[in-house]
């Protein structure tokens, strides 16, 4: 099956879910958006109001900034694939709870296992203790994390960059984490230069 359809069957799934009790406060289950092609996939933690009115990822003012920083490291949005962890809104822009990030998290796993991006950018504490609970590592905040590479196997066998970075809404009233999600940006940059270069060396390599 292609991308396209894969993708396509796994939102229907999405829409529809009513694993956990969030399905009974949405308006609409919130997938993700972007190119199924993507060499980076920012996962955030939930919708928040605006996303549960619209279906779509980041498209409030968390989401304005968010569009900001990929802009500002010379990607359009349509570039990258965007998401959460928890795909339905927390009553109250609530955090979500454990148990609804158990049940939820393998539509994240199917999306990564579709996209199969070179880079993983975590949002904000949940995604990153989730990815990074996948590979093995325990974190004990965001802080200590954010801004650092991990070169993990995930899915196994596949290899990915993870690089965590504070949710761009803890930036919106606090300047010096705006500093630090910018910093981490050009980190991003950084990294993304890397594997296109190292790419093109493995197909020179193929063709040699
Ligand atoms: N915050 C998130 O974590 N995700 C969204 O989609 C919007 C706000």
């Amino acid at each position: 099956m292609n991308k396209v359809e894969a993708m396509r069957l796994l939102s229907k799934r999405i829409l529809e879910c009513r694993l956990c009790r969030l399905w009974e406060n949405r308006t609409h289950a919130v997938p993700g958006e972007g190119n199924l092609d993507a060499e980076i996939m920012f996962i955030g933690e939930a919708p928040g109001r605006f996303e549960d009115l619209e279906g779509r990822p980041f498209v409030g003012a968390a989401g304005k900034l968010l569009t900001e920083l990929v802009e500002g490291i010379g990607l359009r949005r349509e570039d990258v694939y965007i998401t959460n962890v928890v795909k339905c809104r927390p009553p109250g822009n609530r955090d979500p709870k454990p148990d609804e990030i158990r049940t939820c998290s393998p539509y994240l796993d199917e999306q990564i296992q579709i996209i199969r991006p070179s880079i993983i950018v975590t949002l904000g504490r949940h995604s990153t203790g989730y990815i990074l609970s996948r590979v093995g590592i325990s974190t004990t905040g965001i802080s200590r994390v954010r801004g650092r590479i991990f070169k993990v196997s995930y899915p196994p066998g596949i290899n990915v960059i993870v690089i965590p970075t504070y949710h761009p809404a803890a930036a919106l009233y606090n300047p010096k984490i705006k500093d630090y999600l910018k910093r981490d940006f050009h980190l991003i940059k950084r990294c993304l230069s890397e594997v296109r270069r190292e790419d093109k060396k493995i197909g020179l390599e193929k063709f040699l």
